[in-house]
C-alpha cells in the first residue's frame, strides 16, 4: 500500500470556522449503499466526495463497510488506526482521522475489533463525545456501507440525511436494490431515497431504469426514489481501480469523471437537512439499533 501518500499535518488544517453558529454545525449524513454487493458503492463515495470536495465542500468519509473496506484499495492508503483505537482509549480522534491529498478527511471504521452495532451504550457514547469536537469541521459525512440487507447497512441508511442507492443494469442489483427501498422506506418514510444506475451502457438506460423502478416503488410501496444521475461503464474506473486511484483526479476527462461530475451538482441542489434536525452520527446509531429491533 502506498502508505506514504497520506500525511499528517503537524498543525491544525485550513478549515474554516462558521460564523457564529448558535447551536453546532453539524454535517449533512449520506450513507452510500446497495442492494447488490461489488456495484461501484465505495468508488463513488470516495470519488464524489473529492468532487464535493473541489467544490469547496469539506468532507469526511467513514468507511462502515466493516468486513470488506476498501476505501484503502481505491484511495492507495491504509488505515494505520480506527475506531476502534479511539474506544480502547489508545488513541484520540484527531490521530486516527487521515487526511487525504485529494482533499477529503478519512474516518477508518473497519476493524475486526469493532462492530458498532454489537458496541454498547457506553461506547457509543465514547465515539459520539469524541466526534462531537471534530464535526463542525465537515460539510458532508459520507458513509460508505456493504451491500445489502445487513443491520449494519441498515442502521447506517436510517441513521442518514440521505441515502444513495446504487444499482447496475442486472437483474439481481434491479431486485436486490427494490428488497432494500422497500425496508428502509417502511422504517423511515420520510428519508429521501436517491438513485444512482452505475455502469449503464448509456446515460438514457439510468434515466429508464430510474423511471421504471419508480413507478413499480410508487405503485407497490407508495415511495418516490429520486434520480441523482447515472455513471456509465468506463473502462477508467477499472484502471484507476489498478493504479490505487480515484478516477476523477486520475482521469479527469473520462465519461464516468463528467458523469459524476453531474452527480455531485444534482446532490448539492437537493434540499439540504434543516439544521435543527440534525444530530452526531453515533447519537443516531443508539437510536435507529432499537428501531431495527423492534423490528
Ligand atoms: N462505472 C464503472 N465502469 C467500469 N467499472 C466499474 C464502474 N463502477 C465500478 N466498476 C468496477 O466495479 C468494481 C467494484 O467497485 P467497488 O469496490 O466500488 O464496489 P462496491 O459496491 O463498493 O463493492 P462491495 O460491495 O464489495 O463493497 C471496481 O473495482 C471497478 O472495477
Ligand atoms: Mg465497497
Amino acid at each position: 500500500m502506498l502508505t506514504s501518500q497520506v500525511q499528517k499535518p503537524a498543525a491544525k488544517p485550513k478549515y474554516k470556522q462558521r460564523p457564529s453558529a448558535v447551536q453546532q454545525y453539524l454535517p449533512e449524513i449520506i450513507t452510500i449503499t446497495s442492494g447488490k454487493g461489488g456495484v461501484g458503492k465505495t468508488n463513488l463515495a470516495v470519488n464524489l466526495g473529492i468532487l464535493l470536495s473541489q467544490r469547496k465542500q469539506r468532507v469526511l468519509l467513514m468507511d462502515a463497510d466493516l468486513q470488506l473496506g476498501k476505501l484503502d484499495v481505491i484511495l492507495g492508503a491504509s488505515p494505520r488506526y480506527t475506531l476502534a483505537d479511539l474506544v480502547e482509549g489508545r488513541k484520540t480522534i484527531d490521530e486516527i482521522i487521515m487526511h487525504h491529498p485529494s482533499g477529503i478527511d478519512i474516518l477508518p471504521a473497519t476493524s475486526g475489533d469493532l462492530d458498532l452495532l454489537d458496541a454498547d451504550d457506553r461506547m457509543l457514547k465514547v465515539l459520539a463525545n469524541s466526534f462531537s469536537s471534530i464535526q463542525s469541521l465537515y460539510d458532508y459525512l459520507i458513509v460508505d456501507t456493504g451491500a445489502g440487507l445487513s443491520p449494519t447497512v441498515l442502521t447506517m441508511a436510517l441513521g442518514a440525511d440521505k441515502v444513495i442507492l446504487l444499482v447496475t443494469p442486472e437483474p439481481a442489483s434491479v431486485s436486490d436494490v427494490y428488497a432494500m427501498i422497500k425496508v428502509i422506506s417502511q422504517k423511515a418514510p420520510d428519508l429521501p431515497l436517491i438513485l444512482v444506475p452505475n455502469r449503464h451502457s448509456s446515460l438514457e438506460d439510468g434515466v429508464e431504469l430510474h423511471k421504471k423502478l419508480n413507478l413499480i416503488t410508487q405503485k407497490f410501496l407508495k415511495t418516490t426514489i429520486y434520480y441523482g444521475g447515472s455513471i456509465v461503464e468506463d473502462n477508467a474506473v477499472r484502471q484507476a481501480v489498478i493504479r490505487q486511484r480515484p478516477f476523477v483526479t486520475e482521469f479527469p476527462n473520462s465519461q464516468a469523471a463528467n458523469n459524476l461530475q453531474l452527480v455531485c451538482h444534482r446532490l448539492l441542489k437537493f434540499p439540504r437537512q434543516d439544521f435543527d434536525r440534525r444530530s452526531n452520527i453515533f447519537d443516531r446509531l443508539k437510536e435507529k439499533r432499537k428501531v431495527m429491533e423492534t423490528a
